[in-house]
């Protein structure tokens, strides 16, 4: 049997078709949502995301704000701008952009941006209330991992789930979610013993691991559901995730392909997220 693809690019785009009546109603009592996205320095992948998500805005009718600062920018002056659009009306969300050069600290810069516009998730208000189901944002990767689920008709609850890798960003949120939604989850690491073992239980197989051709074939129980969260740029220059693809999609009942899977779902579900906030601004 061959894997079914679940193709986030199409299925974000259904995702810009219903937010469109969201933003036409806020337009109509006056209010367009707007997303600013700071980035410091120069990573050409980060320049590339930050570019995405600015289009995204654009399309999706929403105001962008692109905040570049220089690889050499200060704490205090990244901070004075967070400050800046935390007191900006026109601004509903608001990111930072990562990895942040090393002589910055990543951790106190994210708790400084306001809750309510947090649409990235990542301060601890929101990381701290996921554990709790109560948070004011979720993370755009594993709230696109679950659209996805949930566009296949992947029954969660009860299922088998394995993630593979334990980011703040990735792993961690995404194991919150699928126990949430009544899955029992493993979260493997660069440390667990015999990967391949663990993941060919799985019914649900998320894979953040940043390796690529970390998953292969014989380590993917036949039907399983296979989302690819890697994108690894190979020395020939082309994008791969971290799982052979064209061996597991053989055995595999849905997978996601690099690129043009969960990556254009992230961005999908931060411009979703950015509506909410903006209509959340208007109680
Ligand atoms: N770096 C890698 N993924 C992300 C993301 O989703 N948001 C931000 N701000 N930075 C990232």
């Amino acid at each position: 049997m061959t894997a079914r693809i679940l193709d986030g690019a199409a299925i974000a785009r259904g995702v810009y078709a219903r937010l469109g009546a969201r933003v036409a109603e806020l337009q109509d009592a006056g209010v367009r949502p707007g997303l600013a996205a700071v980035l410091v320095g120069n990573d050409p992948a980060s320049k590339v995301y930050v570019r995405r998500k600015a289009r995204a805005c654009g399309e999706a009718g929403l105001h962008s704000e692109v905040h570049l600062l220089d690889a050499g920018c200060t704490q205090e002056a990244l901070a004075d701008r967070i400050a800046a659009l935390n007191n900006n009306p026109r601004v509903h969300g608001i990111i930072v952009q990562l990895p942040l050069p090393r002589h910055l600290d990543a951790v106190s810069i994210l708790q400084s941006i306001a809750p309510e516009k947090d649409v990235d998730g990542f301060g601890w208000r929101n990381l701290g209330a996921l554990v709790d189901n109560h948070p004011l944002f979720v993370p755009g990767t594993p709230l696109g991992i679950m659209a996805l689920l949930d566009h296949a008709g992947v029954a969660v609850e009860g299922a088998t789930a394995v993630v593979v890798g334990r980011s703040t960003i990735v792993g961690k949120p995404t194991a919150l979610l699928l126990i949430a939604r009544g899955a029992t989850v493993t979260v493997c690491h660069s440390r667990t013993r015999d990967l391949g073992q663990v993941t060919a239980q799985a019914d649900i197989l998320v894979v953040a691991a940043g390796k690529p051709g970390l998953i292969r074939d014989g380590m993917v129980r036949p039907g399983a559901t296979v989302i690819d969260v890697g994108i690894n740029r190979l020395a020939d220059g082309k994008l791969a995730g971290d799982v052979d693809f064209a061996r597991v999609k053989e055995n595999a009942g849905w997978i996601t392909p690099v690129p043009g899977g969960v990556g254009p779902m992230t961005v999908a579900m931060l411009i979703a997220n950015t509506v909410t906030a903006a209509e959340r601004s208007r109680r």
